[in-house]
């Protein structure tokens, strides 16, 4: 695997695979590579000639800079498991290579609307970083293909609004979440959790299950009352609730007597660890 930390080289080498006319893929990831992430390059093998990952911390993501230093680093580990799933090369830049001039006055891309609602108001500015440090990915590496997972979905739906506004000609491909037997959503954030906690976990997803089945069952009807019974039930299990509601899966604005398709979204707290989740709904009249 070609691991490549500098963008000069990186550059030198996305002039070479453009000259031979490769198909680019691009798995972004912040490292801490779990199943989800190995789904993810294994779907851009499909795709791609030459499958690039690139493990990137951006701090211009994180709410905290104690979320940002508590976020696992797991760097060897993750060049193992790269090595394994034969991926071509790892774009992995230090910070000042990304941000040379620092953080505060650093020129960003903003998709407006999408990125102050619900996930983004309850973390102010975290949007503007994932779409900064992603243009900068799609810039720096002009993939054909780039790959996500549908757990951040409010992010995915950002992403491919930021693609088609900017006029980026990369196709956004997405992968259903992928989940432990429990139903846990595989996340970096999990290696936070106490052992307590990680039995608590896997009820975050069995109560949106439980929800959308139950809106199903009532053809969309008492919605309301699903959610608030499901939030009460979180609350008893010791989750500390941030969002959990539903939502007009296209848009993410509030759901009306004719959305047919509707998603729950989730983010909760265990402890100092914050959890999302989500799951889609489709009602028939
Ligand atoms: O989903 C993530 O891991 C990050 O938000 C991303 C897309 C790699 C940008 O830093």
């Amino acid at each position: 695997m070609n691991i490549i930390k500098n963008i000069h080289l990186l550059e030198k080498e996305i002039k070479e695979l453009k000259k031979n006319n490769k198909v680019i893929g691009l798995v972004p990831t912040m490292g801490n590579l779990h199943n989800g992430h190995i789904k993810l390059i294994l779907l851009a093998k499909k795709y791609a000639d030459v499958v690039i990952v690139s493990i990137f911390i951006n701090p211009m993501q994180f709410n905290s800079l104690l979320d940002f230093k508590k976020y696992p680093k797991t760097f060897e580990q993750d060049c193992y498991i790269l090595r394994k799933e034969k991926v071509e090369i790892l774009f992995c830049p230090e910070i000042n290579e990304i941000y040379p001039n620092g953080l505060k006055n650093n020129t960003y891309v903003d998709v407006p609307k999408l990125s102050n609602i619900i996930e983004g108001r309850a973390r102010p500015g975290h949007f503007i970083g994932v779409t900064t440090i992603v243009c900068k990915l799609f810039n720096l590496i002009q993939p054909n293909f780039s790959f996500f997972g549908e757990k951040d979905y409010q992010q995915l739906l950002i992403i491919k609004k930021l693609v088609k506004e900017l006029n980026y000609r990369i196709k956004i491909i997405s992968l259903p979440t992928i989940r432990l037997p429990n139903g846990l959503a595989f996340s970096s954030r999990n290696k936070n959790l106490n052992s307590l906690e990680q039995k608590k976990a896997p009820y975050l997803y069995k109560t949106i299950e439980q929800a959308c089945n139950i809106i199903v069952q009532n053809k969309g009807k008492k919605i309301q009352k699903t959610i608030d019974m499901s939030r009460q039930y979180l609350i008893k299990k010791g989750f500390y609730i941030d969002i959990f509601s539903v939502y007009n899966s296209k848009t993410l604005g509030p759901i009306s007597k004719k959305s047919k398709s509707i998603i729950i979204l989730a983010s909760v707290w265990l402890g100092n660890t914050r959890l999302i989740d989500n799951k889609k709904i489709t009602l028939k009249n």
